[in-house]
């Protein structure tokens, strides 16, 4: 059984002082975002990963190291990563999730479901032919909701490998929303996944990949307590 831990915090939960637990690259990248609430979301997700790690590692969250080199272009916006524990950062909306394993590679998407989203267009860049079919089934008002499924246990896999964006989602094939999820084919990825839906509350889609063949378990915490801990 592997064991996955899912932090989870609100946009509410921010607290400016958490900006002194961030790193020179953290402040630049929070610095660049022009909206309130895009700084909001990526504090609370260097928080949430500092102060997690911090614990177990018994250290304070400033003396986290954590590495987010692009493996495309060196800049720090890539995968999080640190030698003691594999982890993946998500935020949509007013949600911000952390997952985390001692070992395991694991991948994580929130996506606030946008009513308005044009989703038969958007099937036609990331949806498989197979996927797209099943989506046109549903009635016009559940479309966006069944697209934001197949597309957050799409994310989640190719956050969990690391491709992130650089993957054609077209060819990572997965369950219909109806179904438990699960990855049916990626051609070309010959690893094991286990995909799972997340719940998020009723505006959410939420999947977790983890790249292992043994059932998963998910714990899901909150992270207000955590958060609120003065220094
Ligand atoms: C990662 C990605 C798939 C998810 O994007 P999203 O659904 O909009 O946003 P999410 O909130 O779910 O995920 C963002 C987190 O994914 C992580 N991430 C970034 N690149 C990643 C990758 N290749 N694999 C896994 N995780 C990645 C980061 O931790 C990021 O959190 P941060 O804001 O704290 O840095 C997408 O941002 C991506 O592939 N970006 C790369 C494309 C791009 O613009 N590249 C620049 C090339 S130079
Ligand atoms: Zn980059």
């Amino acid at each position: 059984m592997t064991a996955v831990e899912v932090w989870w915090a609100k946009i509410s939960d921010v607290r400016w002082e958490l900006v002194a637990e961030l790193d020179a690259a953290e402040r630049g990248r929070l610095a660049a975002y022009a909206r309130q609430e895009d700084k909001d979301r990526f504090l609370l997700g260097c928080a949430v990963t500092r102060r997690v790690l911090g614990m177990h590692l018994m250290i304070p969250p400033a003396d986290v190291r954590l590495d987010r080199t692009c493996d495309d272009c060196g800049r720090p916006h890539g995968k999080v990563r640190t030698h003691e524990m594999e982890l993946s950062v998500s935020h949509s909306g007013d949600l911000i999730a952390v997952a985390f394993h001692p070992s395991t590679p694991v991948g994580l998407d929130v996506e606030k479901v946008d009513p308005g989203i044009d989703a038969d267009s958007l099937a036609t860049v990331s949806l498989a032919e197979v996927e797209a079919k099943e989506l046109a089934k549903y009635e016009p008002a559940d479309r966006a909701r069944a697209f934001t499924t197949y597309w957050t246990r799409k994310e989640a896999v190719v956050k969990a490998t690391g491709d992130g964006m650089r993957a054609d989602l077209r060819r990572v094939v997965v369950s219909s929303p109806e179904q438990p999820a699960a990855l049916l084919r990626w051609p070309g990825y010959a690893g094991r996944v286990r995909l799972v839906d997340l719940e998020a509350g009723s505006d959410y889609a939420a999947a977790l990949a983890v790249l292992t063949g043994d059932p998963v378990t998910v714990h899901s915490i909150d992270a207000a307590p955590l958060l609120k801990q003065t220094a």
